[in-house]
């Protein structure tokens, strides 16, 4: 397996109008091979049927494949395939959690911790539970090596803490969380716990078995799947324990005039209405691909290409790097005196695509000391020759700062 061969699986890379391109944003979506394309293609031209609903072979044969995602995800996670629910993306899977689950059993007082670092997705659902609920949301500072630990934790653990979310891998500082230990602890204190996947799951392998975490929520389209698929894993006796989030076709076995209801069994009384059945079907697909590419290949690669890009940016004297030490292959930076947006439409105007802003974690602005930054991000399809042509066009950031305040 070879670099060259990787990206030949790739559409957009295999692109003659592309032929400049170099895509490092892959934090805020990933690039989508072929594999998954197909399989979707193949549920559109071969079984648009919907699943669940009708007897015939195409409905079946959609719902065969639902249930072979659903299983492909499950063993993917370590988990069962009755604890896998599919959702719209991370963002629908913590609203879900907050919503179905942690508004039923916190009382006003009770206190949800996150740390400074979380994505707006891991925040605001919380800051609802507050406004309507009157649960008292906690945000922890991070230590100096920019991560949540135990240690913190400790100092903010109270008799009303009941609840603890935050990122395996934060989307702006790629630090990777000791996640084990942090689960571990919140238990000892009778916490239930979140962890916000959306950054780690397309780079590292996931155990939640291991990690004994309750709920765990991460998106397709950042590991090579569609757009508008995600999961919610929970143990099932915390999904037995948690409301349906949204009524209707699907998610029950029977209702009556009398308003009755009987729900449909776990996992589908989570899953009302049509559901998203290609993009299903692709993210069983981009699992499929991403196992076929191995994690420590996958790992590897962007450490190779994190390591050579920092090295080139170290040598640079207008650039500040925030996170020097992260383990995920996500570089925070800034051209000094140059506003981030500014600065990323110079990379693009070097055909070069990186995120700049706040990447939605407005809260970590303190800590950061600034207002925006530029954000690259690597995948395993990404090569050295595209790390220099960044560089190259770094250091003409000088040019262009010179431009900027002529
Ligand atoms: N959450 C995505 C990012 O960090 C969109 O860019």
């Amino acid at each position: 397996m070879t670099i060259d061969t990787i990206r030949q699986d790739f559409p957009l890379l295999q692109k003659k109008a592309n032929d400049q391109l170099v895509y490092f944003d892959s934090a805020a979506t990933a690039l989508k091979p072929l594999q998954v394309i197909n399989a979707m293609n193949e549920y559109y031209f071969d079984y648009p049927a919907n699943p669940g609903r009708g007897e015939y072979d195409l409905v079946h044969r959609a719902a065969t494949a639902v249930e072979a995602s659903r299983a492909k995800v499950a063993k993917f996670l370590s988990a069962k395939p009755e604890e896998i629910v599919f959702t719209s993306g991370t963002t629908m899977g913590i609203n879900l959690v907050a919503d179905a689950f942690v508004r039923k059993h916190l009382q006003r007082g009770d206190e949800i911790i996150i740390a400074e670092s979380e994505h707006a997705a891991n925040v605001l659902p919380w800051y609802s539970l507050q406004e309507r609920y009157g649960i008292v949301v906690k945000i922890v500072s991070l230590d100096m090596n920019q991560r949540l630990t135990v240690d913190i934790l400790k100092h903010h653990v109270s008799l009303k803490t009941k609840f603890l979310a935050f990122s395996d891998v934060s989307n702006v500082l790629g630090t990777k969380t000791d996640s084990k230990s942090i689960v571990s602890f919140a238990h000892q204190h009778g916490l239930y716990v979140l962890i916000d996947a959306a950054q780690s799951a397309p780079h590292f392998p996931i155990d939640v078995v291991e990690l004994d975490v309750d709920f765990l929520v991460f998106s397709g389209h950042k590991m090579c799947g569609p757009t508008g698929i995600g999961v919610l894993y929970a143990k099932y006796d915390l999904l037995e324990k948690m409301d349906p989030y949204l009524m209707g076709g699907g998610m029950s076995l029977k209702y009556a005039k009398d308003f009755s209801i009987r729900f449909a069994p776990i996992p589908h009384r989570f899953e009302a209405g049509t559901q998203p059945v290609a993009e299903i079907i692709g993210l069983g697909a981009a699992i499929d691909y991403l196992m076929s590419i191995g994690f420590d290949f996958i790992h590897q690669q962007e450490m190779v290409l994190r390591n050579r890009a920092i090295k080139g940016l170290q040598a640079i004297p207008f650039v500040k790097i925030y996170n020097p030490n992260a383990e995920a292959g996500i570089i925070t930076f800034n051209l000094e005196g140059v506003f981030s947006q500014d600065a990323a439409t110079h990379y693009n105007a070097h055909h070069i695509a990186i995120r700049s802003g706040q990447h939605c974690v407005r809260n970590l602005i303190d800590y950061l000391q600034t207002d925006g930054t530029l954000r690259w991000s690597c995948y395993f399809y990404n090569t050295e020759v595209e790390v220099d042509a960044f560089i190259e066009a770094t250091k003409k950031g000088m040019d262009f700062l010179d431009a900027f305040f002529r």
